[in-house]
């Protein structure tokens, strides 16, 4: 696998806050990395900073080296998060939505993006694409509504999709339901994918390697199947014993 970015010493301030800590991390092309800590460990600051979208307010230092030009949010980088609120327009029907992100960066005309917005409904596997295509956000589930969202954030055909605790809003079975739909779109796409979450479990179930975070520190990262069978922190080891055996035992 080809290297998408390796920070160096990377530091975030928020004034007298440091959210992160001299982090030190590759990020492979076509991987599916997972970012693991507890609130406030600096997770999804890490994702702005990659995205190049931390707050006027924050200072970043040390270094980010992209393999040729650094991606660009919105076309190169696509977004989820866990509130789907944050990328869906509550006035505007999903269809034209998504019509808007597929005009914005291809150039086809409405009927071709229109029939592409539907694929992707469809994709997405949200039910009755060309009815859905003129319905509200309102008018669809919460696990609809993040399928949206998904299908928003892949719309440009992005590298890298950066997924911010995108489940942590919904019950197990949809988790359960997103996380496939995310794990096949990225096969299928051959996208990188950085999965942000708190939940070692469900980043297991996804990621070829993991990085833990705690207090804006890097404090263990490497492949996942060997953090979690033979983690090397006290940290990591106590987010593993800390998930329910029901859970581990099903995989
Ligand atoms: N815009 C901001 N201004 C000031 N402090 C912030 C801002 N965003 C995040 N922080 C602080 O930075 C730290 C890391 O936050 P964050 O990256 O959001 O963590 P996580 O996503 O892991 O919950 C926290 O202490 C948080 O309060
Ligand atoms: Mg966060």
């Amino acid at each position: 696998m080809t290297r998408l970015v390796a920070l160096e010493n990377v530091s975030v301030r928020y004034g007298a806050i440091c959210a992160l800590d001299c982090v030190n991390l590759l990020i492979k092309s076509g991987e599916v990395l997972a970012i693991i800590g507890e609130s406030g460990s600096g997770k999804s600051t890490l994702a702005l900073a990659l995205a190049g979208l931390l707050p006027k307010d924050a200072s970043l230092s040390g270094q980010m080296d992209w393999q040729g030009e650094p991606p660009r949010a919105g076309r190169d980088i696509g977004f989820v998060f866990q509130d789907p609120a944050a990328s869906l327009d509550p006035l505007m029907h999903i269809g034209a939505q998504l019509v808007e992100v597929i005009r914005s960066h291809a150039k086809l005309s409405r009927s071709e993006a229109e029939r592409r917005a539907i694929a992707l409904i469809e994709r997405v596997r949200i039910p009755e694409p060309e009815k859905a295509f003129r319905r509200y956000p309102h008018q669809f589930s919460g696990g609809q509504k993040q399928r949206i969202a998904i299908a928003i954030a892949i719309a440009a055909n992005p590298h890298l999709l950066i997924a911010d605790e995108p489940t942590s809003a919904l019950d197990t079975i949809v988790q359960k339901q997103i996380m496939e739909l995310l794990a096949g779109l990225v096969r299928e796409k051959a996208m990188t994918l950085i999965f942000i979450t708190h939940d070692i479990a469900l980043a297991g179930s996804i990621a070829d390697h993991m990085a833990v975070f705690r207090h804006g520190r890097l404090i263990e990262a490497g492949r996942a199947a060997q953090i979690l069978t033979t983690p090397q922190n006290d940290y990591t080891r106590a987010l593993i014993a800390a998930v329910p055996r029901l859970e581990r035992s099903d995989g």
